[in-house]
């Protein structure tokens, strides 16, 4: 496997308010305004704040228009939200979202569960999305779940990751977001995936997104950087996992991967401290601990 050097800089795409809360016990919408407040005080240039799905599905983002219309948002802060159909865009755009992701799947058996059709549906119904956007000036991620295993199916192949991030990106996503959604990758296996996805696309179309389930993702996540990936999506305090992947556990902690860059010498521009007090502040609403290592430790020494 070919590694290059490690970027000079690191975008973080903070998910906590989203893919951390649509997995944890309710919290009111208050919560999650102060949340991103905190969080948008930090020095992130990207959060993603809610979800425009289904309240059957993911009840825990019903209140997601509420929570984007309440936030105080810094110039230069993207806002963005999940929107898996034109339904969910329409809704997103009422919000302000100022950017939008729709969401789909390297392996069936995940996409008909998550949401209810198959890979080629999904692409169908991404279509008039991306298209309405574009019209809008709203740029949209596309997030590709499962790109080592799947949790009904298995490993999965990595022409199957190639085959559906390419047809994204040519849909008009203008990244692809490559999901680890059950934590189970190592760095040889992440790097076999990125090998062959790479031929296909470009590293700087791609962003990786690693749930933290069997420990791996920081690792994982050293082995992308040094393939030429520089968009990192991370969780504060770790929260969350995935309603429709049994056993995941959360994202890994953004005060982690914060960490890791400050060692590695790269620059986010994102303040630790501050992340890690939001941190603590949603982790005492939720009565739970972060599951940052980083954010113990700061909190220990805080004390
Ligand atoms: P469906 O049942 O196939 O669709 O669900 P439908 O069009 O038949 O609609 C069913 C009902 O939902 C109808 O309401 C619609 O109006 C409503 P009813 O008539 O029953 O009262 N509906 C909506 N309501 C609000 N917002 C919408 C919307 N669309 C339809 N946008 C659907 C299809 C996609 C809606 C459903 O499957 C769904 O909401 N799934 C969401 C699953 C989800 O949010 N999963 C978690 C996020 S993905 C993730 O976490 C992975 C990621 O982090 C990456 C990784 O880690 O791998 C991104
Ligand atoms: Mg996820």
């Amino acid at each position: 496997m070919a590694n290059q050097a490690l970027p000079d800089s690191v975008t973080i795409v903070e998910v906590g308010a989203r893919d951390g809360l649509q997995n944890e016990n309710s919290v009111s919408t208050q919560a999650k305004v102060e949340l991103i407040n905190n969080l948008s005080a930090s020095g992130l240039k990207h959060i993603e704040a809610g979800s425009f799905v289904s309240a059957k599905w993911v009840p825990q983002m019903a209140d997601s228009y509420e929570v984007m219309s309440a936030i105080n948002r810094e110039p230069n802060v993207i806002y963005s939200a999940l929107t898996p159909n034109l339904v969910g865009f329409e809704k997103a755009l009422k919000a302000n979202a100022n950017q939008v992701a729709v969401f789909t799947s390297a392996s069936q058996g995940f996409c008909h569960h998550n949401i209810n059709c198959s890979i080629e549906e999904s692409i169908e119904r991404f279509a008039p999305v991306i298209e309405q956007a574009k019209a809008k000036n709203i740029p949209v991620r596309g997030y590709l779940s499962c790109v080592i295993d799947c949790p009904y199916e298995g490993p999965t192949h990595p022409d199957n990751v190639a085959k559906v991030a390419r047809a994204l990106l040519d849909l008009g996503c203008y990244e692809i977001s490559l999901g680890d959604t059950i934590g189970t990758g190592t760095p040889v296996k992440v790097a076999r995936m990125l090998e062959a996805l790479m031929t296909q696309v470009p590293a700087s179309q791609l962003a990786v997104h690693f749930h933290d389930t069997w420990g791996q993702a920081l690792a994982n996540i050293y082995q992308a950087l040094q393939m030429g990936i520089s968009v990192v999506d991370s969780s504060v305090a770790g929260l969350g996992g995935c309603p429709y992947a049994h056993g995941s556990s959360g994202n890994v902690a953004t005060e982690d991967v914060l960490y890791l860059c400050q060692g590695l010498n790269i620059h986010t521009g994102v303040d630790l401290q501050q992340v890690a007090r939001s941190g603590w502040q949603i982790s005492d609403e939720l009565k739970r601990q972060p599951t940052s290592k980083v954010s113990l430790a700061l909190r220990a020494l805080n004390k």
